[in-house]
C-alpha cells in the first residue's frame, strides 16, 4: 500500500504534518539532486504550465512504440470462483501489453466492458465505503452507519432533500483526543519491515490509532464525499505504520478477516487468467492466488498519488491486481530504486494492470488525473452511444445519472492483493476456516 498521497484531502494533525516533511526531506538526496523518478513526476504534478503529455505511452492508440510489445489475451474462468456468480469479465478479444523495460508489468486495455464498469463502480461506490471497511474519514467524521454514499444518492435524488450533517470525532469525543494526544508525543513509528521471518510478536504489535484531527468541521454528507480518497478491502492496513494490522488476526483468528468482495475477488483471478502461462514470472504461480486484501483509491481530479512500493505483503512472489475506472490518470512505472527513471502509461478507464516479478516491488505512483477524460459511457445517458444505450442494464437506465454526476470529477482505482504466503497462516496454527474466511 502506498503512502500518503501529495494532496490529501483532509488535514493532518501538526505531528502528522512534521512527520510527513521529516519523510519528504529524507527522501531527497543532501546534494539537493532529484531522484529521476522525482524528476518525471515533477513533469505531470505542474499545473501552470501543463504537462506535455506526448511521451506518456498511450495503449488505447494504435500508434505503435518500441519496447513495447502485444500478446493475446487467453481469460478463463477457474474453478476456484465457480461457485461464486460472476457477473463479470474480461473479453477474450482483449489484447495484453508488455514493456521491454519492466518485466513483470502487464496492462490489458479495455479489458472490462462498459456495462460491466458501471456495475463494478456502483458497488465500489455503494459497497465498499461503508462498514465495517474502514476509510481515511473514518479516522476525522462519525460516520453514518448506512455510508457516506447512501446519503450522497438520497441529496442527488430530490432537490429538497435535506442532507445530514455528519459531526467530528474530534468535537463529539473530547475525551479520546486528549488520550490520543499524549499517545502522539510518544516517539515516532518507524516503518517495520515485515518478512515472512519477522518475529510473530512483531506482527502481532498493536498499532497506534491514527489522530483525529481538531480543525475539521462537520459537513453535508454529499459534500464530504468528494473528500474520500481511498477505502480498504478485506485484511485491514494500517498506513502509519505502514504494516497490515495483523494483531486482529492472532488475537480473533482468520475468520474476522472481511473478505474482499466476490466481483472484486473473482475479477481480479479472471485478469490474472488472462496472461498466457509462458510469460508469467518463472518463479511465480498464480493459479492459487488469494486476493486477501486491497483498497479501493478515488481521485478527484487534483489528488495524486506519490511514487512508492507497496511491499508490506508477507508474499513477495504473488502479482497485485489494479483497475481503473472514470477518468484517464498518468501511470508512472519506474525500476527498484528512485533513481531509475519511470515510464509514464496512461491507464483509462477499464483497463486492468499487473504487477509481477521484478515489477512487483517498483516504484510507481499517479501524478495526474487528466481532465475531459471520462469516456461517454459513463457520462449521463444522453452522451451514450446507440450500442451503449442498447446494453445498459434496467438500474443503469434508472439511477446512472447520480453515478454519472460524481464521476465527473473523479477516477477510481481498485487494487487487489495477497498478503500471506501458502499455508502461512496454518503454519501459525490460525487454521480455523481460514479458507471460507479468505
Ligand atoms: C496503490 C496504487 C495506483 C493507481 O493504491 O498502491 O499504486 O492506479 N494505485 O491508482
Ligand atoms: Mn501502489
Amino acid at each position: 500500500m502506498p503512502g500518503l498521497p501529495i494532496d490529501a484531502a483532509i488535514q493532518q494533525s501538526a505531528s502528522a504534518k512534521k512527520r510527513q516533511l521529516r519523510a519528504k526531506l529524507a527522501a531527497q538526496p543532501p546534494n539537493g539532486i532529484r531522484s529521476a523518478f522525482r524528476e518525471v513526476e515533477k513533469i505531470y504534478l505542474s499545473r501552470n504550465p501543463p504537462p506535455d503529455y506526448s511521451s506518456v505511452i498511450d495503449l488505447h492508440s494504435s500508434q505503435s512504440r518500441p519496447g513495447v510489445n502485444v500478446h493475446q489475451c487467453q481469460p478463463d474462468f477457474r474453478g476456484s470462483i465457480t461457485q461464486e456468480s460472476i457477473d463479470c469479465g474480461i473479453s477474450p478479444s482483449c489484447e495484453i501489453f508488455t514493456l521491454l523495460d519492466h518485466p513483470g508489468l502487464f496492462i490489458i486495455p479495455r479489458a472490462i466492458s462498459p456495462r460491466d464498469q458501471r456495475g463494478l463502480i456502483k458497488n465500489c461506490l455503494r459497497k465498499t465505503t461503508k462498514k465495517p471497511n474502514v476509510n481515511n474519514l473514518d479516522t476525522h467524521y462519525v460516520l453514518p452507519d448506512k455510508g457516506l454514499w447512501y446519503h450522497y444518492e438520497q441529496s442527488r435524488q430530490s432537490a429538497n432533500h435535506k442532507d445530514i450533517m455528519v459531526q467530528t470525532v474530534a468535537g463529539t469525543n473530547s475525551h479520546r483526543i486528549v488520550e490520543d494526544k499524549s499517545a502522539c508525543s510518544r516517539k515516532l513509528i518507524t516503518d517495520p519491515a515485515v518478512t515472512i521471518e519477522t518475529p510473530i510478536d512483531v506482527l502481532k504489535a498493536t498499532k497506534e490509532a491514527p489522530v483525529p484531527s481538531d480543525s475539521v468541521k462537520p459537513e453535508p454528507a454529499a459534500d464530504l464525499f468528494y473528500k474520500l480518497r481511498w477505502t480498504n478491502l478485506g485484511l485491514m492496513y494500517h498506513w502509519t505504520s505502514k504494516s497490515y494490522k495483523l494483531e486482529e488476526v492472532f488475537d480473533r483468528g482468520p475468520q474476522t478477516i472481511i473478505p474482499v468482495p466476490a466481483d472484486l475477488a473473482s475479477l481480479a483471478l479472471i485478469v490474472l487468467s488472462a496472461v498466457p502461462p509462458e510469460l508469467i514470472p518463472p518463479n511465480e504461480d498464480w493459479s492459487n492466488f488469494r486476493p486477501e486484501s486491497g483498497i479501493v483509491n478515488f481521485y478527484q481530479l487534483k489528488n495524486t498519488l506519490m511514487g512508492h512500493v507497496d511491499q508490506s505483503e508477507l508474499v513477495e512472489n504473488k502479482p497485485l491486481v489494479s483497475l481503473s475506472f472514470g477518468h484517464s490518470a498518468v501511470f508512472l512505472i519506474g525500476g527498484t530504486t528512485r533513481d531509475d527513471k519511470p515510464t509514464a502509461i496512461y491507464l483509462h478507464s477499464g483497463d486492468a494492470l499487473i504487477m509481477s516479478g521484478s515489477c512487483r516491488r517498483a516504484y510507481h505512483g499517479v501524478p495526474r488525473v487528466v481532465k475531459n477524460t471520462l469516456p461517454n459511457y459513463l457520462c449521463d445517458m444522453d452522451q451514450w452511444s446507440e450500442d451503449d444505450r442498447a446494453d445498459a442494464s434496467i438500474e443503469d437506465r434508472n439511477d446512472w445519472h447520480i453515478f454519472s454526476d460524481y464521476l465527473r470529477t473523479t477516477r477510481i482505482n481498485v487494487n487487489i492483493r495477497q498478503v500471506f504466503p501458502e499455508g502461512y497462516l496454518d503454519d501459525l496454527g490460525l487454521t480455523n476456516d481460514r479458507k471460507s474466511a479468505i
